[in-house]
């Protein structure tokens, strides 16, 4: 796994940004793995500003994101649908029908995830995934456990995770249980991936991310059997070390 250490978050934004820009450059027809959650934020800006200052081209990219709670309204201010047309895809020029979220809202979770696994392979698959990392080691909300699923799938929400986001709702309750991810597989199929981390909450994550071991306790350890992942994470979350 290749390390970035950035001094701070907006140099790590930067960086994150710029891998983006070229692979949207080198192959305009790119296929994106989105995340939600702050960390990208600040990636999404500064692809809104490459987009508005050096016309950087999105009307050939097709994104597909990491997940979407359940159940929830597209149309839903905390939905990941809404975060992502606020935040990148209604400030640049892709055409809405080549972004996809996970559908929250379906009676049909099964179908929902089955459909969205062969989707991403009519699209010739992800070329670069974009993770966040929870406090936890989730990647996607593929939350610790014994085992870990491997395709697109209804999973039930990590107390941790909750707690950790509940920050975006009006209360602890009001964040949903469940939510629709890619899979470990899923994930591991991008042919590139890109993994940011910011602040000392992620320190502990991004440690294990660091080492040799790889454990389903620790979801995020699963990078380390790609063979093209780079961390890119701010002095903060990787700490001091010797
Ligand atoms: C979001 C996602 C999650 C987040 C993680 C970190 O689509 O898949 O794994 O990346 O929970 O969230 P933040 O960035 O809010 O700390």
């Amino acid at each position: 796994m290749k390390v970035v250490i950035c001094d701070n978050y907006e140099k790590m934004s930067e960086y994150a940004a710029r891998i983006v820009a070229s692979c949207v450059t080198l192959k305009p027809n790119c296929v994106l793995g989105l995340a939600t959650g702050s960390t990208p934020i600040g990636t999404y800006n500064e692809l809104v500003r490459l987009y508005q200052n050096e016309e950087l081209d999105f009307s050939s990219v097709k994104t597909f994101n990491l997940d979407e709670y359940f159940p929830i309204e597209p149309t839903n201010s905390q939905s990941y649908r809404y975060f992502m047309n606020k935040n990148l895809f209604d400030r640049i020029n892709i055409p809405i029908e080549n972004t996809f979220v996970p559908n929250g809202a379906t009676s049909e979770a099964r179908a929902e995830c089955e459909n969205y696994e062969e989707k991403i392979k009519e699209y010739g698959g992800i070329d670069l995934q974009i993770l966040g990392i929870g406090q936890n080691g989730h990647i996607g909300f593929n939350e610790p456990g014994d085992e870990l699923i491997a395709a697109t799938h209804l999973t039930e929400l990590d107390e941790s995770t909750i707690n950790a986001n509940s920050r975006f709702f009006k209360s602890r309750e009001d964040v949903p249980d469940k939510a629709l991810t890619m899979g470990m597989a899923t994930i591991l199929r991008a042919r590139r991936i890109i993994v940011l981390a910011n602040g000392k909450e992620k320190r502990n994550a991004v440690r294990a991310l660091t080492d040799d071991r790889i454990s389903a306790k620790i979801p995020a350890t699963m990078l380390k059997l790609h063979k093209d992942v780079t961390l890119i994470c701010d002095k903060e979350a990787y700490g001091d070390r010797d």
